[in-house]
């Protein structure tokens, strides 16, 4: 008994103690317009107003003001139609989660970027298609965008290259065509993901001097030289640029010591594997197979650990061409 009082006053404690959150009428308006414009799926069923409280329906929460600041609809098959512009409405979101929607369709809507308070925006594995909208950049407090898996078409735009605070962009798995926007590949981004697009001309210079944890442009059409991307002090965790027609002499490079990932392989590549990768003691993954590149292999132990498999079919245009791992191997 005496228990059971106690309880009950500590419930009235922490129900008196916790912030009074009834939820912004605009911003209940505005889920009702979402959830009708996509199709009244069954996932987003407790969003009615037979529940006045939307900070207690699912897929959602709210800030201690009772407003609406993170949205995530996924694994949902019943929803269908495009990104609302009720959406727009929600002022106060600060994450926008829509991901493995096959159902959502149409474009990314120009009214997201009424979104002022956005950092976190993922519209992934969905069926929209379009051009990404050049206002999106106009959020300057963005942190993190996912756009992968998509039907996105058109280029990227130049203007994300002036956001502030950018520090991951996936713009993965569409159709993006044109280059790749000069100052994208800032000090600032943790990660670069541009991978499976038909991305053409070369990997733009910039003199960032910052970590980046992951460089993937892989499968693309890429031209030119990236050695600039390794460039002294710049430290760099995993880059992948297979797939592409990268076309330069990789004889000089010095890779950052503590790279962990390397994947050259499927390009134009020439000249010898240089001496810099003996000391890459942490590299988990090499690759630089289906190349141009020519003998002789360095033989420190960081050439030859990762066996013979990321130097093979390389096709030695001039020079001794590169054979001989075996004998490397197995003279260790
Ligand atoms: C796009 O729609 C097609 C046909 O409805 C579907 O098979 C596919 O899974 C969808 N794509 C994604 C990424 O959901």
């Amino acid at each position: 008994m005496a228990s059971t009082t106690l309880l009950a006053v500590l419930l009235l404690v922490a129900a008196s103690a916790a912030p009074a959150r009834s939820c912004s009428p605009r911003d209940l308006q505005a889920l009702l317009s979402v959830k009708q414009a996509l199709g009244n799926p069954s996932t987003l069923s407790t969003w009615t107003p037979a529940s006045p409280d939307c900070c207690s329906w699912d897929h959602l929460r709210c800030n201690d003001a009772g407003r609406v600041n993170n949205v995530f609809i996924d694994g949902a098959d019943d929803v269908r139609g495009q990104i609302p512009s009720a959406v727009g409405g929600l002022t106060e979101l600060m994450s926008l989660t829509l991901f493995r929607l096959a159902g959502l369709t149409g474009p990314i809507p120009a009214c997201l970027a009424a979104l002022s308070n956005l950092q976190f925006l993922t519209v992934s594995h969905t069926n929209v298609s379009g051009a990404i909208p050049e206002s999106l950049a106009r959020l300057r407090g963005l942190d993190s965008v996912d756009l992968s898996s998509n039907q996105l078409t058109g280029g990227i735009p130049a203007s994300f290259a002036d956001l502030p605070s950018l520090r991951s962009l996936d713009l993965g798995h569409n159709q993006l065509t044109g280059s790749i926007p000069a100052g994208l590949v800032q000090g600032q981004f943790r990660s670069l993901v541009l991978s499976y697009n038909q991305l053409t001309g070369p990997i733009p210079r910039d003199d960032a001097r910052d970590e980046i944890n992951t460089v993937d442009l892989s499968h693309n059409k890429l031209t030119g030289d990236p050695s600039h991307l390794f460039a002294a002090g710049r430290p760099i965790g995993k880059v992948d640029l297979s797939w592409n027609y990268l076309d330069f002499d990789l004889s000089q490079l010095v890779f950052p010591p503590e790279m962990t990932y390397l994947d050259l392989s499927h390009n134009l590549i020439r000249g010898t594997v240089p001496l810099s990768l003996e000391r890459l003691s942490t590299l988990q993954k090499l690759d630089l197979s289906y190349n141009r590149l020519c003998g002789p292999l360095p033989k420190g132990h960081g050439v030859i650990k990762h066996g013979c498999k990321p130097y093979a079919h390389n096709q030695c245009r001039k020079g001794t061409p590169l054979a001989g791992c075996q004998d490397l191997e197995w003279s260790e």
